[in-house]
């Protein structure tokens, strides 16, 4: 299949592409799919792409895009599926069955590997992706003939196309390229970080633990029988390296239930690593044709594990337009990607921000706010109606 054309030394392509992160890639590979040409651009090399430690819970939509992409094999062969996820408040755990009360389940499969599998897939299929760009500039992108500009190793490059979508994260080049007075921009940064380690050891529980204690919030995740990912909250001022193996294993065990810490098993970590928190969202979501998607445009806090997720669900509403503009000739589906994008963002981004403010100990907290909390969890723990808004929230709400 003809991805693209050397004419003067400018590249033609349909879709190009920023960013060679999961949202790109999956783009790339749905479209290519549907014989739509596009060329993704990647300021970093693969194996640091593949370096980089993400979340590993995959909502029903995701996996079932995954599926739609053709590249769901080892997803499905490898990936641990989750019919319940645990909360616990000190030592009182109790289980939200979210596959009794949505009928789904999650997937705990590391974003990593996701990402290896679509850079497989793209590899397979002759997709180009260009590696160590520099420079990347959205030319005309109010015009019908977008054009990117950049280099490869001081060679200057360019591509013509008909879109261009940003998946370039949050430092990328896509969302400063609206201009600042069409941009409108949401955020709150949370006063605290998230420690992670990963540990070669067998998991403290065969479900995730999102724990809350009077020192703070820990979670219990895993990524196979012997790998976990831990994560407890941190000052801001912290860093990796203030944290010791014991020091971090004698935290965590001081904030998961007792009946989990005793039977934990602790091992020396093989990354460690601070995240900040915080929520952000740049409306609207599409310049001419411009599109961005993933955290290119919006930013939730990993507690509800939505970020990879809600990078998913715009991918689909994309997807979908540009297949619905190259086979039937209609706009329509890409005029309304910015509405349909944003208003499950919003919904991604509200559920994330009430786990993060239920579950985390804030430094201003007042002891009424600290009562509220805990009637929050009791509340959830007793009430089906409760732990079914929460679980269809987690398993991830319909595209
Ligand atoms: N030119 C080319 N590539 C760029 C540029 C640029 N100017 N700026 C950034 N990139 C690349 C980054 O190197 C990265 O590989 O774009 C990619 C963006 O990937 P992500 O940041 O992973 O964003 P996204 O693909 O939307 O995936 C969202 O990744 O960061 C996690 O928590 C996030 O789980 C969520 C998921
Ligand atoms: C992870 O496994 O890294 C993970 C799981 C759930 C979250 C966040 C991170 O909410």
């Amino acid at each position: 299949m003809l991805h693209w054309l050397w004419e003067d030394r400018i590249l033609k392509t349909q879709v190009a592409i920023i960013g060679g992160g999961p949202s790109g890639l999956l783009l790339a590979r749905l479209l290519e799919r549907r014989g739509i040409q596009s060329i993704v651009l990647e300021r970093k090399t693969k194996d640091y792409v593949l370096s980089r430690v993400r979340a590993g819970v995959l909502e029903r939509g995701f996996v079932s895009l995954m599926k739609e992409a053709g590249v769901s094999e080892r997803l499905e062969a490898e990936g641990y599926p989750h019919g319940g996820v645990n909360i616990s408040f000190n030592d009182d755990m109790f289980r939200v069955d979210i596959a009794a009360l949505t009928g789904h389940s999650v997937t705990v499969y590391g974003q990593t590997e996701v990402t290896r599998d679509l850079y497989e897939a793209r590899e397979k299929s002759g997709g180009i992706i260009e590696f160590n760009v520099e420079d990347v500039v959205i030319n005309d992108a109010k015009s019908d003939t977008p054009y990117l500009t950049y280099s490869i190793a001081g060679q200057a490059r360019r591509i013509d196309c008909d879109f261009v979508a940003g998946c370039d994260g949050f430092h990328g080049v896509s969302r400063q390229t609206i201009p600042e007075d069409v941009r409108t921009e949401y955020e709150k940064v949370y006063p605290f970080g998230w420690l992670g380690i990963l540990s070669e050891t067998p998991p403290v529980n065969h479900e995730l633990i999102y724990a809350s204690s009077d020192q703070g919030f820990a979670l219990a995740s895993m990524r196979n029988e012997n790998l976990c990912r831990y994560y407890i909250q941190c000052s801001l001022d912290d860093k990796p390296e203030d944290w010791s193996d014991d020091a971090f294993w004698a935290e965590f065990k001081r904030r998961i239930p007792a009946s989990a810490a005793e039977t934990l098993i602790t091992g020396p970590s093989i990354e460690k690593s601070i995240a900040r928190l915080r929520s952000f969202v740049t409306e609207p979501m599409r310049w001419g044709n411009l599109f961005l998607c993933g955290d290119a445009a919006h930013i939730v806090p990993p507690t509800g594990a939505k970020g990879l997720n809600t990078a998913a669900s715009d991918i689909h509403y994309l997807y979908n337009g540009l297949r619905e503009y190259y086979e039937n000739g209609s706009s329509t589906g890409i005029d309304a990607y910015s509405e349909k994008a944003l208003a499950r963002v919003w919904k991604t981004e509200r559920f994330s921000w009430w786990f993060s403010s239920l579950m985390h100990r804030f430094p201003d907290q007042t002891e009424f706010d600290l009562k509220m909390q805990a009637a929050e969890i009791a509340f959830l723990k007793s009430n089906e109606s409760a732990q079914r808004a929460m679980a269809e929230n987690y398993v991830g709400l319909p595209y």
